[in-house]
């Protein structure tokens, strides 16, 4: 890790394959983050268990997300890649912040309000402070910039309140998180209701495009896509959802503007679009789905980068948590 380099945190939590919208919306700019910043690319496990988990799983999906960030382009000798269960850091960071975090603050979160009513049945105290437990992930590596989709948003924005709100008391103690959501790929919606994101926990199996997808499972999916009745590919979120979210998908992945686009397949019907966008999509995912397979195979390897950057995050996490105890007035320790 060079020093002069600015610092990147960010995270995705092991729920599950991964979908288009989070590679599209996160983990694709990560990996052209990576030479430019000092990165940590976590598995938030704690996050995870806001939600019920079947521990065997969450085990097994923690895993496979680790193996998922490396197929998909992150160097493990650049980037610290780690689960945050392994660094107690976040914890006691999230205790601190919990103290200086509003229950008003807490009450605004959309994502609060929308998995209170997903989960009826478990709405925990951990789901309601979850922001402040992300905060402490931010705010443990004093990171400067934090590459995350659309619905992170808010969040980050609470984060920044946090560390305002203790530099104030304490003096200068926390970098102010800058958030850096992509100008494409931020929002990527169902493939059924595309007024909704995209998400692993939608019901319906042909709404979402997963990481792992097999080709003619991807093809199948956008062919099902819903659109509209305008025959017309333009990109107009207003009236035209499920077409636009396919245009930005395609965008997402090609480079390509909007425009281009449109100019691209005016007069060309969705039928062929929809192929267009699916056999792009299979292209770049073609790549990390072999790479995948193969570290899969390679225990001795991933186990060594676990070990080896978990010590590095720990490393760095005692540093700044040392910091903040002793501003907040509790006791050294005694070695
Ligand atoms: P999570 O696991 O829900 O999502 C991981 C990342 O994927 C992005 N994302 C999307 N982007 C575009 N379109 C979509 N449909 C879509 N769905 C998800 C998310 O914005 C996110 O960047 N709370 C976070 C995890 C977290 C975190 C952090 C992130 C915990 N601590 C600290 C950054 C910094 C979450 O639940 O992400």
């Amino acid at each position: 890790m060079e020093q002069n380099k600015k610092t990147i945190f960010s995270g995705m939590q092991p729920t599950g394959a991964i979908t288009l919208g989070n590679y599209l919306g996160a983990l694709k700019n990560w990996t052209t983050l990576q030479e430019e910043y000092n990165c940590l690319y976590c598995i938030v496990d704690m996050h995870a268990i806001t939600v019920r988990q079947n521990p065997a799983e969450l085990r097994k999906n923690a895993r496979n997300l680790l193996i998922q960030y490396i197929a998909a382009g992150l160097d493990p000798t650049k980037n610290i890649i780690y689960y945050q269960s392994q660094v107690s850091g976040h914890a006691e960071l999230g205790w601190i912040l919990n103290c200086f975090t509003y229950m008003g603050e807490l009450n605004r979160m959309t994502q609060f309000k929308d998995k209170s009513k997903k989960h009826a049945d478990n709405i925990n105290a951990g789901l309601y402070t979850y922001p402040a437990l992300m905060a402490a992930d931010i705010l443990l590596f004093n990171t400067d910039l934090v590459p995350v989709g659309h619905d992170q948003k808010q969040h980050l924005e609470l984060t920044r309140d946090i560390a305002m709100r203790f530099n104030t008391i304490y003096g200068d103690t926390f970098t102010i998180p800058d958030p850096y959501i992509g100008k494409v790929g931020a929002k990527i919606m169902d493939l059924q209701e595309p007024t909704n994101k995209m998400s692993k926990s939608a019901e319906d199996k042909n709404a979402t495009i997963l990481l792992t997808d097999k080709p003619d499972e991807i093809l199948k999916k956008f062919k099902r896509a819903v659109t509209d009745n305008f025959a017309n590919i333009k990109y107009d979120v207003e009236n035209q959802p499920g077409i636009s979210n396919l245009i930005s998908i395609y965008s997402a992945i090609t480079n390509k503007t909007y425009d281009e686009i449109e100019n691209e397949f005016a007069g060309k019907g969705y039928g062929d679009f929809k192929v267009e966008v699916a056999q792009a999509v299979i292209e770049t995912l073609k790549p990390i789905q072999q790479k995948y397979d193969e570290l899969q195979k390679d225990k001795a390897y991933i186990d060594n980068i676990i070990k080896e950057n978990t010590e590095k995050a720990n490393y760095k996490a005692q540093k700044i948590l040392r910091k903040v105890q002793k501003k907040i007035g509790f006791p050294p320790i005694i070695r």
